[in-house]
């Protein structure tokens, strides 16, 4: 089976989690697209979704499901959304396609965390991915010296603006044993948004797409 396949699979699994008559949230990236593509085939069964990114939101408009800003909504039951990283723990890294910042939010929001990847994303220990950080534009170079000063080599996501119209800097060399302590830590320095360790938020539930089918797992204990 190629990765794409693999991103079929656990898309179409994820169905199963979303819940009838109500909005569902969506994330953003390459498996999320399949997602919102197998969405399409019972969009007659939900209210319509959320979604992480401009581009998902295009995307879900396309196939005819409604769109509603977060703030429209009271309750999410079900969030949906990828990783670029994840453990057995369930933390995960993710901005590797600069939607951080509104998947936290949404990922907040959501009763249950829905992670779906294919088998390569699943990893004993976060940080071989660069850690994307979402950062205020006037506070690069402060936000940069503060990262090398933890031992970090950030680098500037070239030409690129997050949807919130701040800059993302991709950081590698950070040791990460103890996400949820680290992700609060980078979260205090003035400047950040947010960082790409969602640790404090896990996901609930892993799918994770492999040849011989689909895994589902839970945060190990
Ligand atoms: C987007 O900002 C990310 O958090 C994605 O969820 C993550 O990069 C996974 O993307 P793929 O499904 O394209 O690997």
């Amino acid at each position: 089976m190629t990765q794409d396949e693999l991103k079929q699979l656990v898309a179409r699994e994820a169905l199963k989690h979303v819940v009838e008559d109500a909005v569902v949230g969506v994330g953003s990236g390459s498996t999320v697209n399949c997602f919102i593509d197998a969405l399409a085939s019972i969009k007659g069964r939900i209210d319509g979704a959320v979604a992480a990114s401009e581009a998902s939101a295009e995307r879900l408009r396309k196939h005819g499901i409604r769109v509603f800003e977060l703030n429209a909504v009271s309750e999410l039951q079900v969030y949906v959304d990828g990783a670029d990283e994840i453990t057995e723990h369930m933390h995960m890294i993710k901005g590797g396609g600069g939607a951080l910042t509104r998947e936290k939010i949404i990922a907040a929001v959501a009763r249950k965390f829905v992670c779906i990847a294919d088998a390569s994303k699943l990893v004993p220990v976060l940080g071989r991915f660069p850690l994307p950080i979402e950062v205020i534009p006037m506070a690069r170079s402060h936000v940069g010296r503060a990262l090398l000063a933890m031992g970090a080599q950030p680098v500037l996501r070239e030409g690129y603006k997050t949807d919130n119209g701040n800059l993302i800097l991709d950081c590698r060399g950070l040791s990460i044993m103890d996400p949820p302590a680290l992700e609060a830590e980078l979260n205090n320095i003035a400047g950040v948004v947010t960082n790409g360790i969602f640790a404090r938020r896990p996901a609930d539930l892993l799918l994770l797409g492999a040849p011989e089918g689909v895994r589902s797992m839970t945060a190990r204990r």
